[in-house]
């Protein structure tokens, strides 16, 4: 920017000084210049951002992008608002840029990336039985939307991209906790879809020499994650419930387990993975290394509200994995990794944000 001010600047005062006995010419010239000036700010304006988050304006994308804010840096959202909202975006306060645009159109995908130094990919269609149910919208968002990100990266000389990956890919094999040379099973057509996003990564960084990261995220909850849609993750669903005074829906005994993961902590596994030079090149597990059953959630839950809970139990739902632990020794070693904020911690710090969402909601 200083160096365009100062380019523009500079042949303005030569223009200036410049005697000339047409006073129309020279007034169009400067007239051009300042449109120059004008221009060139415009273009830094748009070529600075040195991170890109896709997904910016949904559940981890937003504070991927807030945590960036706050450290000062400068960061543009790709999203096409499809599960991710604008309220996500106010919380940002208008300090990053929005482009509106969708993964599966390169061109729009290209744009996004110029100036860009590293990629938070974390746009996708996020869910088991959406996918289940959108099989091709899944797969041309999650891997043709990929593969766009990662092509649109190397050609702008984009320095990394970290890739969300997804703790589904390792299916249902008994073996716990999961860990990461294990061989993948996906059940469902989300789970390959993101199996193929980490194919694409390693690819890319094995034939042209783009950095990527994969990050395998283990059920990730925390404030900002949508508790409204059908295809809901289960802490919001329940927490929803109690908060409304309706009973809680399980799918199955309530028995299955998962490694649930507050969102802080997958904030900061981003933030080490943008820098760390040891996790090029491998998918690494993201979760708290804690195994909690749906039964468990429900129980903190109702001692953090003081209700009882009195969950309703259905048929499991297809493709639903029976447990998930993560193994996060490789990540802890290749990341320095380390979960800060445990389970228990995480659900209060969950339901205070709920409440309070619903205080404001009831306000307006
Ligand atoms: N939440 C979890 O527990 C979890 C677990 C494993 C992996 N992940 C991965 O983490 C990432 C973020 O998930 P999330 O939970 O924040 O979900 P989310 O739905 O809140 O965020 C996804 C974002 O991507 C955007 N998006 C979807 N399709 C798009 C398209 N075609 N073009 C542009 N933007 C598009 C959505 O609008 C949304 O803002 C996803 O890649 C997901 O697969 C999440």
């Amino acid at each position: 920017m200083v160096e365009y001010y100062l380019t523009v600047q500079s042949a303005i005062i030569l223009v200036e000084g410049y005697e000339t006995s047409d006073d129309q010419e020279r007034r169009s010239t400067l007239f051009y210049l300042c449109l120059v000036r004008v221009r060139a700010y415009a273009l830094f304006r748009l070529t600075t951002a040195r991170y890109l988050v896709t997904g910016g304006a949904g559940f981890i994308g937003s504070h991927i992008a807030e945590a960036l804010l706050d450290r000062g840096e400068s960061v543009r959202i790709f999203d096409n608002l499809s599960t991710g909202s604008q309220t996500n975006l106010a919380v940002l306060q208008g300090r990053a840029e929005f482009v509106q645009g969708d993964l599966r159109n390169f061109d729009a995908v290209r744009e996004a990336m110029t100036g860009v130094e590293v990629v938070f990919h974390q746009g996708a269609m996020a869910s088991v039985p959406r996918s289940i149910a959108h099989p091709i919208e899944s797969l041309e968002t999650n891997i043709n939307g990929t593969q766009h990100v990662l092509l649109a990266a190397r050609d702008a000389g984009v320095r990394r991209v970290v890739y969300a990956s997804s703790s589904s890919i390792y299916g249902n094999t008994p073996t716990l906790p999961k860990y990461e040379q294990m061989p993948p099973h996906p059940m469902s057509p989300y789970a390959v879809h993101k199996l193929t996003g980490e194919l694409l990564c390693e690819m890319f960084t094995r034939l042209y020499g783009l950095e990527t990261v994969a990050l395998r995220y283990f059920n990730v909850f925390g404030p900002r994650q949508d508790p409204t849609s059908e295809y809901a993750a289960v802490i919001p669903r329940f927490l929803t419930a109690l908060l409304q005074k309706r009973r809680p829906i399980v799918f199955g005994d309530g028995e299955q387990t998962r490694d649930f993961t507050y969102i802080a902590n997958v904030v900061q596994a981003n933030l080490l993975a943008a820098t760390s030079l040891d996790a090029v090149g491998h998918p690494l597990n993201i979760g708290c290394g804690e195994r909690i059953s749906l039964n468990t959630v429900l129980r903190v839950a109702g001692e953090l509200l003081g209700v009882a809970t009195n969950a309703e139990y259905r048929e499991p739902r297809p493709a639903d994995v029976r447990d998930s632990l993560a193994d996060i020794s490789l990540a802890q070693r290749l990341l320095s990794y380390k979960p800060t904020i445990r389970f228990r911690e995480g659900l209060a710090r969950t339901l205070d944000a709920l409440r309070r969402d619903t205080a404001s909601h009831l306000n307006r």
